[in-house]
């Protein structure tokens, strides 16, 4: 895959940032949700690719855009008759368009735009079921284990990073499934943030050093685990993880995506294997690693993340998208 594709990916998720950026705090994360999907899928059919949507908005018959199945890119959008015959790289692309729905439409921190782009079959095609992670940073992947008891784990981590385990900072979605976890947290000693919302950006942030986060864990959406994946693979992070399947419903599910085996516990090569793999996020309201979106009459500033493996590079980005061309004045 192209690395160019990272700056078509950029403008779209800056896009759909700027779109939801405009609802925030409106109390309507449909509409909010609603606004991110539009813009960016508007802005995906002019990035010159042809395209497949593996982790997206939900089924064909339940999402009217950005649908698993979907084809998307220059060469399948409207009046694009003729441009096949132009070479384009075919790429699968999985879009949370709007991360955080509910932090968005309260204003509160770490709301993004998010998407993954690789070769076909680069992202693993995983149903929206809930998925049981570990997320943890490069010094402390290959000394924790998934289903170790969380003070092993914790000590490990610590350990990795030259740390007692109470200065360690875990991060727990604030759910009633998470009881027993934060309980078994806070009996080390280990401190603790409890987040409303946005498990993928804090998968992100426990793989950056200096973020203060040193590992997510619980149980959360999986097609944000597959972009988590996404983004471990270019952080040399790393996700452990496994879907919650405990109905017949949830197996039929997993088998229409070509999933046996239940049990698996996944890796960030496996949940995203891709050789080429470009990861994107805009901040859509503030956060640990990227600021919200800053609207200031003239225009509009945007602060992103792009990231790929190969070649491996990690760009952060801030933009200013001038909305005029009168005297507009540019801050530093
Ligand atoms: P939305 O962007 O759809 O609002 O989801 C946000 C999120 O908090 C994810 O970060 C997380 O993986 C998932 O929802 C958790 O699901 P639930 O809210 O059902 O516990």
């Amino acid at each position: 895959m192209n690395s160019d594709l990272s700056l078509e990916f950029l403008r779209v998720v800056e896009q759909a940032a700027i779109a939801c950026a405009h609802t925030m705090g409106q109390g309507d994360r449909y509409k909010s949700d609603q606004v991110a999907v539009e813009a960016m899928r508007r802005v995906m059919d002019t990035v010159p690719i042809d395209g497949t949507i593996v982790i997206g908005e939900g089924e064909r018959d339940e999402a009217p855009m950005l649908f698993i199945g979907e084809k998307v890119g220059s060469t399948h959008a409207k009046g694009a008759a003729g441009s096949r015959a132009v070479h384009v790289t075919e790429v699968d692309i999985a879009v949370d368009p709007l991360e955080g729905t509910n932090l968005c439409a309260t204003g509160a921190a770490n709301a993004i735009a998010v998407l993954a782009a690789s070769e076909r079959g680069g992202l693993l095609h995983a149903p929206d079921l809930y998925m049981e992670k570990l997320v943890v940073g490069p010094s402390s992947k290959d000394h924790v284990s998934f289903d170790a008891p969380v003070a092993d784990n914790l000590k490990a981590i610590a350990g990795c990073l030259g740390r007692r385990v109470d200065d360690l900072v875990v991060i727990v979605l604030d759910r009633p499934r998470h009881e027993q976890l934060i309980a078994d947290i806070r009996a080390t000693g280990a401190r603790i943030r409890l987040i409303g919302d946005g498990d993928l950006s804090a998968g992100i942030a426990a793989a950056v050093v200096g973020s203060g986060v040193h590992a997510v864990m619980g149980t959360g959406g999986a097609p944000e685990g597959v972009l988590t994946a996404a983004a471990m693979r270019c952080l040399n992070g790393e996700i452990f993880a496994r879907l919650v399947v405990t109905k017949p419903e949830h197996e039929t599910r997993c088998r229409a995506m070509g999933i046996s085996d239940f049990k698996r516990v996944y890796r960030a090569k496996d949940l995203a294997p891709g050789r080429h793999i470009i990861f994107a996020a805009t901040g859509v309201t503030d956060g640990s690693l990227m600021r919200g979106v800053r609207f200031f009459g003239d225009g509009i500033r945007t602060s992103s993340v792009i990231m790929q493996n190969d070649p491996h590079q990690i760009r952060f980005i801030d933009s200013i998208h001038v909305a005029s061309t009168g005297n507009v004045k540019i801050r530093f």
